[in-house]
């Protein structure tokens, strides 16, 4: 199958946020305990944070870690992870039914994020608590000292604040699974309420609105619509989360989901517009897409397991194994953020670790990188710069979700400073080679070219602790430049990433 690919130095999306590539970090499962926390690792500092684990969150270059939930939020009270870890309280999980030892809270996560290299984006409390929690959160977290609550964070033995920007408020608030769950207006008005707060505190924050927790929701889009009106002079983003399934295993199907997702940015992109017209406003409300991933493997049997155990502490939950297809369709959803990335400015990967995410850990033993580590590696260290808007030519195939689906999914970002193109293409046909012939028009000449391919022949392939490398990307040979680009052959269900020097 040959594919035509035009990228012209004229023709761009925007420049890429690079909080594009943000993860998530909730209380929930082994994602803190036993993840990144856990005193007595063999490598664990004095503060007991696992350094193998800081490593390969370094390696992913993640600018910004979204905490503590996530579903867990809408009943946490902040307070109980301040202070003398032997005084803190442990509390019932209600979101997930296990119990929480707040041996990490705010101080604890600050130092993790800084050793991480991340920035943090908070979430307060809007399901079971609201304003005030929130207004007392971001005084203890933001006011230098000389109020209650700054001088209680001094006392505590932070000094300076940590300046936090960027703050959720809520999390999935159209969801009924929700505790302090709310009708759009509720909400609306809460959360306008609460920014307006916040403002007052500090204007310079960066605040985001709960959108819909998925496409599917029976409230969706008139939820955007309700809570934008609603919000849309004080906040900066509204949030969108979306999981993908592949209950039916067909690789096909699964692989076209991520036009569902182009959609949905598209649509919200639309109510957007909408609410900002209908207010006469020149302001830019763009969309924070802060949960995302493949969530299927092991989601059934959770929810069942959920509902039969007795408030475990840091149980194994949400813990998905991916494989290769999984490595194809993160691809795919990192590509649709590259190409929408003028509204969707902030995107997080749900999540970091052992919880659906990139980074597994055994307690007391190793760490390894997942199969969709490398994806979503690639695109944080290589897809910074400017969005390109490609010319695709390409065979389609129809799908349930979309007609018209085309073989080869593919992202281009230009980075002027680094002198690099960088293209990240999937080929989406089980059976076929793909020769793609990549002109690249108005950047001046191709030095070199390098090709990265994450190929197995069993869709099914798995990384474990003791195969870690089962799949893994290879640098390959072959990529050839040519009079006004280059050619480079991909096989039939692979990701690659082809980075041109300049
Ligand atoms: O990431 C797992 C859960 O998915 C989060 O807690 C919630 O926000 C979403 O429903």
């Amino acid at each position: 199958m040959e594919a035509r690919v035009t990228a012209h130095a004229r023709y761009t999306v925007a420049d890429i946020d690079k909080r594009l590539y943000g993860s998530f970090l909730e209380h929930l499962g082994r994602a803190v305990y036993t993840g990144i926390y856990e005193p007595g690792h063999p490598t664990a500092d004095e503060s007991g944070m696992r350094q193998d684990v800081l490593e390969l969150v370094r390696a992913l270059d993640t600018p910004v870690c979204r905490y503590p939930g996530g579903n867990f939020v809408s009943a946490y009270n902040w307070e109980d992870g301040i202070g003398p870890k032997s005084e803190r309280p442990t509390r019932l999980d209600l979101a997930w039914r296990t119990s929480e030892s707040n041996q990490v809270g705010i101080h604890e996560f600050a130092g993790w994020a800084k050793a991480a290299g991340t920035e943090m984006m908070l979430a307060v409390n809007l399901g079971s608590r609201g304003l005030d929690d929130a207004r007392n959160f971001v005084e203890y977290v933001n006011h230098p000292g000389g109020s209650y609550w700054s001088d209680l964070r001094r006392k505590n033995g932070q000094a300076d604040p940590w300046n936090v920007k960027l703050w959720c408020l809520g999390n999935e608030m159209d969801g009924p699974w929700q505790v302090g769950h709310k009708t759009a207006v509720e909400y609306g008005h809460l959360a306008n309420e609460t920014a307006k707060a916040l403002r007052a505190f500090d204007d310079s924050l960066e605040l985001v609105v709960c959108g819909s927790s998925h496409s599917d929701m029976p409230t969706y889009p008139q939820w955007e619509a309700t809570v934008l009106e609603e919000t849309y002079d004080q906040v900066d983003y509204i949030s969108l989360h979306m999981y993908f399934e592949n209950y039916e295993k067909k690789t096909s199907e699964f692989l076209a989901l991520p036009e569902k997702l182009d959609r949905y940015i598209g649509t919200v992109g639309g109510v957007i517009d909408y609410v900002k017209a209908k207010k006469r406003s020149k302001k830019n409300v763009r969309i924070s897409f802060d949960e995302w991933n493949v969530w299927y493997h092991e989601r059934r049997s959770d929810a069942k397991r959920m509902k039969e155990w007795d408030w475990p502490h840091a149980p194994v939950l949400l813990e998905d194994i991916y494989n290769f297809e999984d490595v194809l369709q993160v691809g795919c959803i990192l590509n649709t953020f590259i190409r929408r990335s003028d509204v969707v400015r902030i995107a997080c990967i749900a999540q970091l670790v052992n919880v659906i995410a990139p980074i597994m850990t055994a307690p007391g033993g190793a760490a390894w990188r997942q199969t969709i580590y490398f994806p979503f590696q690639f695109a944080s260290n290589y897809g910074r710069g400017t969005a390109l808007r490609l010319d695709v030519d390409c065979a389609r195939y129809d799908a349930d979700i979309a007609a018209g689906v085309s073989y080869l999914d593919i992202a281009g970002v230009h980075d002027g400073d680094a002198g690099t193109l960088t293209f990240f293409a999937i080929n989406r046909h089980g059976e076929e080679a793909m020769t793609i012939d990549l002109s690249v028009e108005g950047f001046g000449k191709v030095r070199s070219v390098e090709h990265t391919l994450i190929k197995h022949d069993d869709l099914e392939a798995r990384n474990t602790k003791d195969a870690p490398d089962t799949v893994a990307p290879m640098k390959v040979e072959g990529a050839t430049i040519s009079s006004n680009g280059v050619q480079v052959t991909v096989p039939p269900y692979s990701y690659s990433m082809i980075r041109i020097t300049l």
